[in-house]
């Protein structure tokens, strides 16, 4: 059994950690790491550990070892040049996205003045956006009230609540005037991969944030009918779908005559982007 007076060293800790979540040491060491928010090469430093901060890291393995994922715990993530504040509740920006994000500028015709993005979480695609297109100006939309204070506060620390405004809506309610991006990380997985999906997302990241409906593609399917009105003429419309998609999303593209558009595949080699205004995809 352990007592908090075998957790007076980082070393025991690290140990600790390894027995409680089932890890090898080097794991071990990273989730210590990143629980003090130290990098990895510094946790040895100053080896002892006041009765305080090994109760608040024993108490954060736990978390852990409930299930909780650890940008819970700590309440923070990392996005590109971004260590964002994540609050329960809100959903968790993936590796994925940042690859989203990177890919624009390769994708689309020139730096877009006016953005719109529909689902910012707590803000991660539009302050990456912000930073990358200094000119820009960004409407940030979200449904959800815990989102929308998560993101006013990455958005206020960053400095960055004059280009990005905030609003609580669903989908395109109440947004006017037309955009040169309209980007989107929707919630896009298939109802019935749901219950697949692993643990700690199924009972701690909102379910509304991941659900796109049967085939993962009601909510793009609406939002491409009604975004499209919202373009500016060589604007470009960016989303994240799911692999499993892309066959019913290049058959509703054909259905509505939309015929410039490309699918675009992440860092796992899997399709996960789809840009619509640039490109010429066959359906
Ligand atoms: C997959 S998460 C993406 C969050 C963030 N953009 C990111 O990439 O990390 C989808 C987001 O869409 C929001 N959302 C779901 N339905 C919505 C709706 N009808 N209108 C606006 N936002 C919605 C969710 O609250 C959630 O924050």
């Amino acid at each position: 059994m352990m007592s908090l007076q075998n957790l007076s060293s980082t070393r025991e800790l690290i140990r600790a950690a390894s027995k409680e979540l089932g890890i090898g040491r080097s794991e071990a060491e990273l989730v210590i790491a990143t629980l003090m928010n130290r990098p990895r090469l510094e946790i040895y430093l100053k080896d002892t550990v006041n009765e305080e901060d090994g109760f608040i890291l024993w108490s954060r393995i736990q978390q852990l070892k409930n299930g909780i994922p650890i940008e819970y715990v700590t309440k923070r993530v990392q996005f590109r040049d971004y260590t964002l504040s994540v609050q329960p509740g809100v959903f968790i920006p993936r590796i994925e996205t940042e690859s989203f994000v990177e890919l624009l500028p390769k994708i689309l015709p020139r730096s877009p003045e006016r953005v719109l993005e529909i689902g910012t979480g707590c803000g991660a695609i539009s302050i990456a956006l912000a930073q990358l297109y200094p000119d820009a100006d960004i409407i940030a939309t979200d449904i959800s009230e815990p989102a929308i204070a998560n993101a006013v506060q990455n958005i206020k620390s960053f400095d960055f609540e004059s280009r990005i405004h905030l609003l609580r809506c669903d989908m395109l309610e109440g947004i006017t005037g037309k955009f040169d991006l309209i980007v989107s990380n929707p919630p896009y997985v298939p109802r019935s991969r749901m219950k697949l999906l692993p643990k700690s997302v199924r009972e701690f990241e909102p379910l509304k944030a991941i659900d796109g409906g049967e085939h993962g593609v009601q909510f793009i399917e609406k939002l491409v009918k009604k975004g499209m009105d919202y373009l500016t003429g060589a604007g470009v419309m960016a989303l994240e779908i799911d692999e499993d998609s892309v066959k019913k999303l290049k058959t509703f593209m054909a259905d509505r005559h939309i015929g410039s558009f490309v699918f675009k595949r992440d860092l796992f080699n899997k399709y996960r982007f789809l840009f619509i205004g640039v490109g010429n995809e066959k359906s």
